[in-house]
């Protein structure tokens, strides 16, 4: 009997050909399963926070503090057993997925490097590991080892753990990058640069939106440039990949019409945030644009949203997700020479929120 007798719907943006074992694919449903299974939990958290009228004062405050909303939620929460119970379990799960889609990799590795492999490694530009910051070695949503953490973690991050966990949570989420790429204020670019590129789902968007574009895509992990590599050769696509940090991507100056990224910023410290805007200025051509998405802004979201954006950073290995959902773009990019600065959100919640501005014709000091 086929092992893929019941096919799921393949999700945009993955590869059809999949066919995960039934092992590894119940293994990676029960995970799915467990946390879907907190749902009736989470109504009742939101339900409480909501009915606080503490709590619901973050919406009325000009310039509101996560700590105040967190320590009223607390207290509309005290005696309650279901935020211990939900962050238990999310940490058992975490702590079980990755080795799980790496074991269910394995079990089929021969068939599954047929899919996974690049086809041309030594393409990929590398700047070495001396350019990795230590941050970026941090274990983010407990995937285990991090983003390299498997040679082929590209493969198995995108194509098992989105496919059998990301995508059952929050549904469509690559339409998500569909609708930045489109957010940006022109119609075409000649020179486009992705920054924090991943396995390049966020790049696919934006070679299908600007077909003329020639595309680099920059990040830290092998394993994700492998696998963008793989991906973009699968639709007969080239792109410059390059392993640098996005502070400092030795690329050359002035020569992208676009800089953009798609869920780069909550994963850095705030002075690698700043560092990020410099190297985008110096990137761009002057006139060029800068589109940057990203967590939406705490103070942009409703009482609950707020609460449990920042409880799942906390109890979810997100260190920079606070730092960022509090940050001052706006400035931020001034500060890197940036004009023209707005801020916009694209869906439902505020998110994704993108911040877009020019790098101004005249070159002005960044102060
Ligand atoms: C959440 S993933 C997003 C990937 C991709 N943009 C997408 O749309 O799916 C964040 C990516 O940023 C990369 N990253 C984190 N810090 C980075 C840095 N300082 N420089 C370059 N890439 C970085 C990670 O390796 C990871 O691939």
């Amino acid at each position: 009997m086929s092992p893929d007798v019941i096919a799921a719907p393949v999700p945009d943006g993955m590869n059809p050909e999949l066919r995960l074992h039934q092992r590894g694919r119940a293994e990676l449903e029960f995970l799915a399963a467990q946390r879907a299974a907190l749902d009736p939990l989470r109504d009742r958290v939101k339900a409480r926070i909501e009915a606080s009228p503490e709590a619901a004062s973050w919406g009325e405050a000009a310039d509101p503090e996560i700590g105040e909303l967190r320590a009223a939620a607390e207290r509309a929460l005290a005696g309650s057993a279901e935020p211990g119970v939900i962050g238990a379990a999310l940490a058992w799960g975490r702590g079980r997925l990755t080795p799980r889609a790496v074991a269910a990799f394995e079990a089929q590795r021969e068939e599954l490097l047929e899919l996974a492999q690049a086809p041309d490694p030594a393409a990929i530009t590398d700047r070495g590991d001396e350019v990795v910051p230590r941050y970026w070695k941090y274990e983010f949503h407990g995937t285990t080892g991090g983003w390299d953490g498997h040679e082929h973690m590209g493969f198995v991050h995108h194509e098992l753990v989105y496919r059998y966990l990301l995508v059952p949570a929050y549904g469509d989420i690559f339409r998500q990058r569909g609708q930045v790429a489109a957010a940006a204020p022109r119609t075409e670019y000649a020179a486009i640069c992705d920054l924090g590129c991943g396995t390049g789902q966020y790049t696919l968007k934006l070679a299908e939106t600007y077909p003329g574009a020639r595309i680099t895509g920059v990040d830290l992990s092998q394993a994700s440039l492998r696998y963008a590599q793989r991906r973009a050769a699968d639709r007969g696509l080239t792109w410059d990949l390059v392993r640098a940090a996005a502070e400092d991507t030795g690329l050359p100056a002035g020569g992208q019409d676009l800089v953009t990224s798609f869920i780069l910023l909550h994963e850095i410290p705030p002075h690698a945030l700043r560092k990020v805007f410099a190297e985008a200025f110096r990137l761009l051509k002057p006139g060029g644009d800068l589109v940057f998405s990203d967590v939406a802004p705490y103070r942009e979201r409703s009482a609950y949203n707020a609460w449990l954006d920042d409880w799942d950073a906390e109890n979810g290995n997100e260190p920079w997700w606070r730092t960022t959902a509090t940050a001052d773009l706006v400035e931020t990019a001034e500060a890197a020479g940036f004009t023209e600065v707005r801020q916009q959100p694209l869906g439902p919640g505020n998110y994704p929120w993108v911040t877009i501005a020019r790098r101004p014709l005249e070159r002005k000091e960044p102060t």
